[in-house]
């Protein structure tokens, strides 16, 4: 199986699990406690259906959206994520590039391990820094400061991981950052010599925004678990949302919002935006999913605050689904990971151009010339 033979998430899946050693693999893989959340993330788009209109005249149709006061040509992005060096050796500098070549979204999380300022070197597509609010406040100051004066666009702040989800596979496999070698996963990195051969002779890991604060991550080895549970402020509070607005002054989303009551109090403190989003199914198990819960948070806030929709987007479908339902914008994680551990930035490039094909083809299919014309008329439920 090569790039060539990946058409849709599962495949890229696939190919990232013969590419990775299965630690890292189940990392990306996995969610929290019976990983129902997770599964229920995608699942949620069967409960309803397309409905399409006919000789609309479509011709080519129009993918762009406008989102953190920037327009995109997707309505999809790269949702933030950790680490991406261990998915690929070029990690965020490769899915930074092949979201610039397709003008849309890169997002680089606090636990990336390019930092700030490399990324802002090699893209000038639109980037989004996700922010961790550590114990150490100082280090709050410094991501901000360091985003704004390297052109970042937009932050976003992530609510729901103030304490470590329960990831099980993480405890069975010891995965660790840096990697670390245990009597279980030694077989695993053995059979993948090609990623361990890349892993070993390109640049060092390290968490690079965070490095020079603490050693932990980067050459101290710990538990991702254990790593957010000693370094995360557990006592964060809307006054440090409130806080970070004031102090970021751009686009802003609180990430993480699933109840109808937040989504109205990020509209107050001064939120652009909201990423509807239970952290991919790696938190709280048994949450509701950010697909189930969007009628009701657009019903609240539609037309006051963007609406990001994050979570279990596996097909072009999906995103038309929640465009349709009142969401400016859609962003996945795991799709493009997979991608990523499937064939660095060619393998990034290639699920985006598999989306972006799906977004065309269907929007032609459902009769809709523009991202505006997609609405509740076009969703039946069952
Ligand atoms: C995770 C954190 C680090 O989900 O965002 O693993």
């Amino acid at each position: 199986m090569n790039l060539n033979d990946c058409y849709n998430f599962e495949d890229f899946r696939k190919l990232a699990k013969k590419n990775l050693p299965a630690p890292i693999f189940h990392y990306i893989d996995g969610g929290a406690d019976d990983e129902t959340t997770l599964r229920r993330n995608t699942e949620s788009f069967l409960k309803c259906d397309l409905v399409p209109n006919i000789l609309a005249s479509v011709g080519e149709p129009d993918l762009s959206t406008t989102v953190f006061g920037q327009k995109i040509d997707l309505p999809i992005f790269l949702s933030p994520t950790a680490m991406q060096r261990l998915y690929h050796h070029d990690g965020d500098k490769a899915s930074a590039r092949a979201a610039e070549k397709f003008g849309t979204f890169y997002s680089m999380s606090t636990m990336a391990t390019s930092s700030i300022e490399e990324i802002a070197n090699i893209s000038g597509g639109p980037k989004l820094f996700q922010l961790y609010i550590h114990k150490d406040q100082g280090l709050t100051d410094n991501l901000i400061d360091r985003c704004k004066s390297s052109g970042f666009k937009a932050m976003c702040l992530t609510v729901d991981t103030v304490v470590a989800g329960n990831r099980e596979r993480d405890h069975r496999w010891g995965f660790t950052t840096p990697p670390k070698l245990t009597v279980k996963s030694l077989m695993s990195f053995a059979m993948h010599p090609m990623w361990a051969f890349n892993y070993l002779t390109n640049k060092k890991f390290e968490l690079a925004n965070v490095s020079h604060w603490t050693k932990k991550g980067s050459s101290i080895a710990r538990g991702v678990m254990d790593y957010i549970n000693e370094q995360y402020d557990p006592a964060m509070s809307w006054k440090d949302a409130e806080y970070v607005v004031k102090k970021w002054g751009g686009p802003f989303a609180l990430k993480g919002v699933m109840s109808v009551e937040d989504a109205k109090r990020a509209v107050e403190i001064g939120a652009s935006a909201i990423m509807l989003s239970n952290h991919g199914g790696r938190q709280l198990d048994g949450s509701r999913s950010p697909f189930d819960q969007l009628p009701a948070i657009a019903d609240a806030v539609g037309g006051k605050i963007e609406i990001i929709l994050d979570g279990g987007i596996r097909r072009g479908t999906h995103v038309l689904k929640a465009l349709s339902l009142g969401a400016t914008a859609c962003s996945f994680g795991k799709g493009f990971l997979f991608a990523l551990g499937a064939g660095g930035q060619k393998g990034v490039e290639q699920i985006l151009t598999r989306m972006r094909d799906e977004i065309r083809r269907d929007m032609i299919l459902l009769g809709c010339k523009s991202i505006k014309e997609l609405n509740k008329t076009k969703i039946a439920y069952r």
